[in-house]
């Protein structure tokens, strides 16, 4: 089949960028997506021109360095109604000769493009520098069984752990917040008893880089959660607002650390 493709493209954060045209021949329905890219950069490289600048690592839908908007949605997530998806997971036998797909690189100002589709998502990493950790002795790894944790704590813990940090959740809102993002990394330390320690602090800490950073603020539509690729859940704002309100009686920058054992 025949795809066209209206890609962004930009050679710098400076440039001003616009839509150029492509079209891909004898598309092969097994291909992802990111095949389609590279058999175009492969054509534009033979030809002497830039190829598209796009991120990508695993391309197993682990790492959330993959990312751009297909069509006005993160991931092309509109293709994939059955179920969650990260771009670099998403086939073109969801496509159909002739379709016309626009690629957008994800939009908001804490996520300054880079080149073409490619954004720098280096705030995500700055929000987690700020608490997004917990704080145990080194030495030997502890038994197993040393810190028992009932099995539906583990398990919401490990649902919000799953998120990857696309910035899915960033590009679809239309406040550009990273709520989601930010609760499911506080849950995910929040839920387990070795994330209780810096709690208070975690979500005072995160949330003001959050704002620092110039992500806004969530006013309840829920793209976020529709987007994500690994089915964040909304629930998890809710709780990171009650960390904050209970942190809230506590200053943090005097309450005494303890190390966790
Ligand atoms: S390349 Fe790793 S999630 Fe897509």
């Amino acid at each position: 089949m025949k795809i066209k493709l209206h890609i962004w493209r930009q050679s710098g954060p400076n440039d001003e960028g616009e839509f150029v045209s492509y079209e891909v021949e004898n598309v092969s329905t097994h291909w992802s997506f990111l095949e389609l890219l590279d058999v175009l950069n492969n054509q534009l490289i033979k030809k002497g021109e830039e190829p598209v600048t796009f991120e990508h690592d695993c391309r197993e839908g682990i790492c959330g360095s993959c990312g751009f908007m297909i069509n006005g949605v993160p991931h092309g997530r509109q293709y994939s109604p059955e179920g969650r998806t990260t771009v670099c997971q998403l086939h073109m036998y969801k496509f159909k000769d002739g379709d016309e797909l626009y690629l957008e690189p994800f939009r908001a100002k804490a996520f300054p493009v880079i080149k073409d589709l490619m954004v720098d998502r280096s705030a995500f990493d700055q929000i987690i520098a700020a608490g997004g950790y917990i704080t145990v002795k080194a030495g030997n790894a502890p038994d197993a069984d040393t810190i028992l944790i009932p099995k539906e704590v583990a398990n919401e813990a490990m649902n919000a752990a799953e998120c990857i940090g696309c910035g899915a959740c960033v590009a679809s809102c239309k406040n550009a917040s990273a709520m989601l993002f930010v609760s499911a990394k506080i849950s995910h330390l929040g839920l387990l008893p070795q994330g209780q320690i810096e709690r208070k602090r975690r979500a005072q800490r995160m949330i003001a880089k959050m704002d620092e950073l110039g992500f806004g603020n969530c006013t309840n539509q829920y793209e976020c959660e529709a987007v994500c690729p690994k089915g964040i859940r909304k629930d998890f704002i809710g709780r990171m607002n009650k960390d904050y309100i209970f942190s809230l009686n506590t200053n943090i920058e005097t309450e005494k650390e303890t190390i966790a054992i």
